[in-house]
Parts: C-alpha cells; structure tokens; sequence
C-alpha cells in the first residue's frame, strides 16, 4: 500500500519535471540552443519576454495572436505563419518549464566555456567560476538596463508624435513654402520642389504632379507619417529625385506644414493682368484725344494725323468688339484641366489605341460618351505607371475603380440644347474621320476643343462635303429616298442638296 502510494507520488512528481515536461510537450517543435525546428530555439527567450507573457503565450499561443498582441503576431508571421498548439499545462507547470529553460541556457554558457577542461573536473578553477557568474549577472544587469532604455525611448516616441500632430505654427508654414519654393536653401543639396510641383494655378502642361495634388494624396495621414513619406518616397520618381541628396528630419517637417497648409484652400492663381482689356482702354483714350483736338482743340496742326489715328483706333475697336460678340457662346479652343492628366497622344499616336476602343459609341448612336473607369482598367490593372506621370495619375484610376466613383472628365464639346447632332449620322454614314472635326486629337497631351462648333462651321461644311452614296448600307436601304439616286446622279451632290441645312433637321 504504502509502496503504491509512493510510487504514484512519485509517477505524479515525475509528470512535473520539467526536462521530461519539455521532452513531451515541447521537443517535437523546439530545441534549446541547438537552432529552429518547426518553432524558434528557445535558448535565452526566457530574457526576451517577462514571464507573464510567457505563461498566456505558451499556454495558447492562438488566443495571443488572434488578440493582435504584437509580439505574438511578430513571431507568427516570422515563422510563416504557423501556430503553436494550445496546452493544457498548469501555471506552475509552465513557470517550472520557462525556469528550467533559463537554467539550461546559464548551463549551456558553463558548459561551453568549461569544455575543454571537462577531462578533468578536478582542475576547474574556481576563480574561473566565479569570473562566468560576474559575467552572467552582469549581462542581467545590462539587459535590465536596456529594457528600461526601450521603455524610455517609447516614451519619448509617443512625446514626439502627439506634439508632432499638435498645431502646425504660421511660421512653420512659412519654412515649408520657402524651402519648398527655393528660397531657403536645403541643408543638402536637394532639387528646389517647384522645378517640378507647381504651387501656382497653370494652364499649361505639367506631367508632375502640383503640390496641392500630392497633398491631396498625403492628406489623410497624420503628419508623422506624411513626414516620413516625404524623406522616404516610394515612387520611383521621387526616390531618383532624393537619390543623392537626402532631406533633414526638419525640412521634411517644414515642408509636411507647408502641404497640409494647402490641402483644403488648394493653389493660388497667379494675378493675371487684363493685357488686352487695358489695351483696348488705351486705344479708347488715344481715339477720344484726337476726336477732340480734331474739333475742338485743334493742338496739333496736320489734320491728317488726327483723322489716321481716330480712323486707326476706330477699326481696332470695332473689330475687338465684333470678334468678341461673335465668340459669345463659342468655345473654340476650350481647354479645360482634367482630373487626370490624360493623354490621347499617348494613347492613341504612341501606342496605337483606336478611338473607337474608349468612345465605343459613336458608330451607331447620338453621344460618343466618355470612357468609364472601367475601360481605363481593362489595360491599366497591369499597366501600373507611365512614363512621364509616374504612378501618380494611375493610382487616380485605381482609386476611383475601388471606391466606385466615377472620374469626373470635364466636358469640353457643348452644344447648345436647341441642337441636334449625330455622331452615327457623320462618321457611320457620312464617313467623315474625326480628326475632321476635333482636329489632331492624336498629337494633343491636353484634349482641346478645335472647331467653333458655330451654326456656321455646321452649314459651310454642308455646302462642301459630297455625300457618300457609294458602298453605302445606308444608302442601298434607302434608295427610295433619294430622286439623286433615282437618276443615277451620284456625283457632286453636297450634304445641304438633301436637306441637311434645313433648319428642322438640326433644330427640334
Ligand atoms: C507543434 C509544434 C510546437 C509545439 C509542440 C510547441 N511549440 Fe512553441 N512554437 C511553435 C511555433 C511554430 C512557434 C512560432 C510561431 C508562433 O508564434 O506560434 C512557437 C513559439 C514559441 C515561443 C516563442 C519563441 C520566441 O522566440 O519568441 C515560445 C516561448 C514557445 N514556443 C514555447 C513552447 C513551449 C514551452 C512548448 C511546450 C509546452 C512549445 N512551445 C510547444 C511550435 C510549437
Ligand atoms: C524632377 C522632378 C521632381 C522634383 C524636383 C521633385 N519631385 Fe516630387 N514627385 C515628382 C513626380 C514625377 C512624382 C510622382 C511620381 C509617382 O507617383 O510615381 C512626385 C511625387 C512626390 C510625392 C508623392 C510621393 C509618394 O510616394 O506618394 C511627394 C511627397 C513629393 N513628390 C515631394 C517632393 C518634394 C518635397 C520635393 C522637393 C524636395 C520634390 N518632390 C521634388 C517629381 C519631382
Ligand atoms: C484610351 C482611351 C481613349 C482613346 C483611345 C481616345 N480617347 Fe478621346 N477621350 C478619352 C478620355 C478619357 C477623354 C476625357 C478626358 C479629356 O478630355 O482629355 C476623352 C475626350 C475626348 C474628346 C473630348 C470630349 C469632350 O469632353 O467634349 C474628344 C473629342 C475625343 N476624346 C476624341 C477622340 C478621338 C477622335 C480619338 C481617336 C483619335 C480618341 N478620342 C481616342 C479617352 C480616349
Ligand atoms: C488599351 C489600353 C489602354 C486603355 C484602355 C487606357 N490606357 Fe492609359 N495607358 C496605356 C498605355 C500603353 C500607356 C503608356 C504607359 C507608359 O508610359 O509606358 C498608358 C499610360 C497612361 C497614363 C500615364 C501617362 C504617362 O506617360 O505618364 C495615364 C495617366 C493613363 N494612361 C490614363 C488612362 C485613363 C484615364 C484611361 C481611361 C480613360 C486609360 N488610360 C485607358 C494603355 C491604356
Ligand atoms: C462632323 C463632325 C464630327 C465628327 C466627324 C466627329 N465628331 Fe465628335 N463631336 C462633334 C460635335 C459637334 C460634338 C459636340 C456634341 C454635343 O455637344 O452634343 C462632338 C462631341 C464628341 C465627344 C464628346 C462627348 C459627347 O458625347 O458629346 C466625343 C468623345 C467625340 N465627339 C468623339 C468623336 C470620335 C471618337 C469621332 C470619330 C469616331 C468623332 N467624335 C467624330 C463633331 C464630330
Ligand atoms: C466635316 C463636315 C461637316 C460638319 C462640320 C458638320 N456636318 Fe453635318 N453632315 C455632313 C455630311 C457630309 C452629312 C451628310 C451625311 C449623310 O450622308 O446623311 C451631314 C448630315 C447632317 C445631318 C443629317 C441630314 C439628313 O439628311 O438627315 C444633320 C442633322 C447634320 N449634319 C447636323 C450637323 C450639325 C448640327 C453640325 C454642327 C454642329 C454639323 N452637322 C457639322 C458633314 C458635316
Ligand atoms: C447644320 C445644322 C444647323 C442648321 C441647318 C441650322 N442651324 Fe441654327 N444653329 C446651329 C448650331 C450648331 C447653333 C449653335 C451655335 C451657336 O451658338 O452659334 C445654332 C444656333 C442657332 C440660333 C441661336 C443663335 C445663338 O446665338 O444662340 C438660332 C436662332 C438659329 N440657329 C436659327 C436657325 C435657323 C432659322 C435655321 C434655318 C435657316 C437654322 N438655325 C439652321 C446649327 C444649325
């Protein structure tokens, strides 16, 4: 009786050693200094965590990671991923198990450097002892140190951070725009921003992006973070940019300032001087001074001068006003700033793209339509960035395809209500080609608008374009239509012969 007591306290004694615990729960997986299996060594990793998390770790590693604790979720990531199974071992159980690891790990220091003596234990100096256990506190010692130092610059990132998300001064701002603008120079020798980020309104072409653009984009971090990026791009682009020269912590932060300054008022417009309205004054002056001398003060002598300038002045002012009454409504030339920095010479001369592929309508029905997002993605989820723009105007399409919002073209072509046109009418049946009517849109960088589309373009050209009858679908349909077919007179018959400057046909 007393024997079967005993050997069952032993049996259960012997289930709580730890080596024999860690040889059945842990081996299969772990080694302790002699490298990674299926989970990482354990030598010394009773020093990289404290025992709290030890214990939650090693008892279900699962609940840790799916807990989002960080260090948990670094290992598994580090070790692909696997997960370590949950015990059932008790706290004592486990506290025995990380003790006993630390213990081996101390041993494993002693019995490498006691090796070569281990033939003859009895020659193990003490003071060589000694010197190993002053070591080994000494590295306790050292490493507490470390974790308080940790600690310690934690806390002054958390410092940095919040008082780096903390109001942004005026005279901040200012550094920003001036580094930005190259007027203050950088510490490095770091290309002057504008060169390529204009911080002005143009209406010219710039395949860079403007500085409103990219802090649009960078908006939606917090100022550490658009810091960091500004230092540290990622596009390609701005990497060859800062490639030899990097910026200082603070002019990143200066010019983090100046762009969250500008995001919600955006760009300024350049003070554009009215050249041809003062100009049009001037020539109003000049032909009001010589009416009056001519009649009245009669200053100067040779009358003839008097009457060229007021005869002068006067055509000027009467061609500037009829030109411009003219144009009212017109918009020949309209060229508007897209929200894409969208290119048909790109698309359609260098990489040969028909137009038919984006305007899908204009064959058979009234509206050409713009392409929609997707038509973008069809080619650009593997085209991912261009040649002049980088992945900055990319990345647009991509956002608007994953948001589901449409891109929000301008529309540059506006006739007026009262008028009807059909695109199928000119370019199916008509077979007129649209670089007639929009010009070289295959050389445009910006799409511009070409012709007037005055009612006047309209009719001229109904006078002077010969109606195609021949190989005609259209035509062979609708012979009875026609007495020009009728008669066989096919040629020379303009598109105004058949009605097409009535003015019902092109007004409801
Ligand atoms: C089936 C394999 C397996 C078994 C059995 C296993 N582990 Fe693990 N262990 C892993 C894997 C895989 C990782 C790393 C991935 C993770 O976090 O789950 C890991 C990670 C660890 C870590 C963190 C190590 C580090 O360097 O950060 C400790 C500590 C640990 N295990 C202790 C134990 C102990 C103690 C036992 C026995 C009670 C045990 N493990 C049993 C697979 C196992
Ligand atoms: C040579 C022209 C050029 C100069 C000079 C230049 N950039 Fe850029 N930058 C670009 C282009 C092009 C892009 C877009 C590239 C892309 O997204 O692929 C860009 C993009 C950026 C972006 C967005 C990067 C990202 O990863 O989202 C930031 C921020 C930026 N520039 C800041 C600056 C700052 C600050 C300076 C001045 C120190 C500067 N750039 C000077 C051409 C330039
Ligand atoms: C890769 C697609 C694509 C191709 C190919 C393409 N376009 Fe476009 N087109 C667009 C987009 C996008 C817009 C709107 C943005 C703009 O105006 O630049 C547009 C605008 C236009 C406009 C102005 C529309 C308006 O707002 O009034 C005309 C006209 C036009 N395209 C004609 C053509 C012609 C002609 C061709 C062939 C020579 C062609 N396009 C080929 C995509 C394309
Ligand atoms: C049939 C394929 C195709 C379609 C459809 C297409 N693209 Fe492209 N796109 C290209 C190619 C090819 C390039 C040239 C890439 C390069 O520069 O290497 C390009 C380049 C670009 C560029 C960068 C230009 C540069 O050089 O930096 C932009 C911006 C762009 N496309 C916008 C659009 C938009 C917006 C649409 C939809 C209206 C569209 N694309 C539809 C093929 C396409
Ligand atoms: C006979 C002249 C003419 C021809 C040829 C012509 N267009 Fe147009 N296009 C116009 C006019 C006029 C408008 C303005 C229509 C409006 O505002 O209702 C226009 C508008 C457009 C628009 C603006 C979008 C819209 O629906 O209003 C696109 C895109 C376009 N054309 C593409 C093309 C393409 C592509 C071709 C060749 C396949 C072509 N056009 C041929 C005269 C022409
Ligand atoms: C480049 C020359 C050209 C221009 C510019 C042009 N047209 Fe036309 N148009 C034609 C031709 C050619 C036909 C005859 C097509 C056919 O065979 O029915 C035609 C036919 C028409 C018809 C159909 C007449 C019928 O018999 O049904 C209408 C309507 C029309 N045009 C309206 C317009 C309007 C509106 C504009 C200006 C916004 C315009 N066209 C500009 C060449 C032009
Ligand atoms: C080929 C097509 C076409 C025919 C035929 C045509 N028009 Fe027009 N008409 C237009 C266009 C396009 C405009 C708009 C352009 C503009 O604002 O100048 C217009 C504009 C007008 C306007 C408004 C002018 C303004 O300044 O807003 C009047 C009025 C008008 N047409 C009357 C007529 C009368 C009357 C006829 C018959 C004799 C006629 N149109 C035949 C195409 C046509």
């Amino acid at each position: 009786m007393l024997n079967f007591l005993g050997t069952g306290l032993l049996s259960s004694f012997a289930q709580t050693d730890p080596a024999e615990l860690f040889d059945d729960y842990c081996a299969d997986c772990h080694s302790i200094g002699e490298g990674d299996m299926k989970g990482p060594d354990l030598l010394g990793v009773e020093r990289k965590y404290n025992e709290d998390w030890l214990i939650k770790f090693i008892r279900s590693a699962k609940t840790m990671i799916s807990s989002g604790d960080k260090k948990a979720v670094d290992i598994w990531e580090k070790y692909n991923k696997s997960k370590m199974p949950d015990t059932n071992l008790s706290e004592l159980e486990i506290k025995s198990l990380i003790q006993y690891i630390g213990n081996l790990n101390k041993n494993k220091v002693e019995v490498i450097t006691s090796t070569p003596s281990n033939e003859n234990k009895s020659s193990v100096s003490n003071s060589t002892n000694q010197k190993i256990e002053n070591l080994n506190s000494k590295i306790d010692k050292y490493e507490t140190e470390l974790q308080n130092f940790e600690k310690k610059i934690d806390l002054i990132l958390e410092y940095h951070k919040k008082s780096f998300s903390a109001r942004i001064t005026d005279e901040e701002i200012n550094r920003g725009k001036e580094l930005f603008e190259g007027d203050r120079p950088f510490t490095n020798n770091v290309p002057v921003c504008v060169t390529c980020h204009n911080t002005f309104k143009i209406d010219s072409l710039n395949w860079n992006p403007s500085a409103h653009d990219i802090a649009k984009v960078l908006s939606n971090r917090d100022n550490m973070e658009m810091s960091t990026i500004i230092i540290n791009p990622s596009s390609n682009k701005m990497k060859e940019v800062l490639k030899d020269n990097k910026l200082t912590d603070d002019e990143s932060f200066y010019i983090t300032a100046f762009l969250q300054s500008i995001v919600k008022p955006g760009l300024k417009e350049h003070k554009k001087i009215p050249i041809k309205l003062i100009l049009f004054i001037i020539v109003c002056i000049l032909m009001f001074i010589s009416f009056f001398d001519l009649i009245f003060t009669k200053i100067v002598k040779q009358k003839w001068l008097n009457i060229t300038v007021c005869f002068v002045t006067a055509v000027f002012i009467g061609n500037t006003i009829i030109v411009n009454a003219r144009n009212i409504g017109l918009s020949k030339g309209y060229t508007p700033i897209q929200p894409i920095k969208f290119s048909h010479k790109i698309h359609v001369k260098e990489n040969k793209i028909n137009c038919i592929f984006c305007h899908n309508s204009p064959e058979f029905s009234i509206e050409s339509g713009i392409p929609s997002t997707n038509v973008c993605m069809n080619c650009h989820n593997k085209i991912k960035s261009g040649e002049m723009t980088g992945q900055f105007e990319i990345n647009k399409i991509k956002k608007s395809f994953k948001n589901k919002k449409p891109i929000e073209w301008i529309k540059i072509h506006n006739l007026p209500d009262h008028v009807f046109f059909s695109h199928a009418q000119h370019v199916n049946v008509g077979k007129i080609e649209c670089q007639t009517c929009h010009g070289a849109i295959d050389e445009m960088d910006i799409t511009s608008q070409h012709a007037s589309l005055s009612m006047g373009w309209c009719v001229k050209c109904h006078r002077e374009s010969e109606v195609q009858f021949e190989n005609n679908k259209y035509y062979s349909n609708h012979k009875e239509l026609h007495n020009d077919l009728k008669l066989g007179k096919i040629n020379n018959v303009t598109a105004d012969k058949i009605g097409a400057n009535d003015c019902a046909k092109c007004h409801y």
